[in-house]
């Protein structure tokens, strides 16, 4: 199975995350990290930079939630827009963000990151970080697991 995770990261807690979900994925996995905070290259959506995920059995997605919102919305929007191979994949994401109560509103705005290009979005985790102090080994194991179970879903065709 070949999977491609992307992910963005601006203080470490979702590259943790995306790390402990990784190895739980196991196997062949492509990572890219978008550098998409003010400071980086990619401070805008650059078309000149595409991802294609046409060769992947599994497209992987971990980002971080900033004002109950997937941050950066419009910029990963855009790389998601512009995805090749995207229609129909199948897609597993990890969202951390500081409290828990910002997990469904991060949520519905996945759901319209990903809807133009109907993916078949096969799990979701949300791990709360609280900025870092509350991101303990039991959630990176969850994370974890969370990728056990996806290769699972993936390998019986879910
Ligand atoms: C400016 C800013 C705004 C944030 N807004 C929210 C928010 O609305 N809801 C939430 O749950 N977490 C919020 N957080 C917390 C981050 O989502 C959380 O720390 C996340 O794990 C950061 O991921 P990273 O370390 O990979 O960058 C905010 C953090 C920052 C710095």
């Amino acid at each position: 199975m070949k999977i491609l995770l992307v992910y963005v990261s601006k203080t470490g807690n979702t590259e943790k995350v995306a790390r402990s979900f990784a190895r739980g994925l196991g196997g062949e996995i492509d990572v890219v990290k978008l550098d998409l905070s003010p400071e980086g290259v990619l401070k805008e959506f650059q078309p000149k930079f595409t991802l294609d995920a046409g060769p992947y059995d599994l497209f992987c997605l971990a980002a971080w939630v900033m004002v109950m919102k997937v941050h950066p919305f419009l910029a990963l929007a855009s790389y998601i827009r512009e995805c090749r191979n995207l229609e129909g994949k199948k897609v597993a994401v990890c969202l951390t963000g500081g409290a828990g109560l910002s997990r469904n509103h991060a949520y519905e705005d996945l759901l319209h990151i990903l809807e133009e290009k109907k993916v078949k979005l096969i799990g979701f985790s949300y791990t709360t970080t609280l900025l870092g102090l509350t991101l303990t080994r039991k959630k990176l194991e969850k994370a974890e697991q969370f990728g056990q179970e996806i290769r699972r879903l993936v390998e019986q065709g879910g």
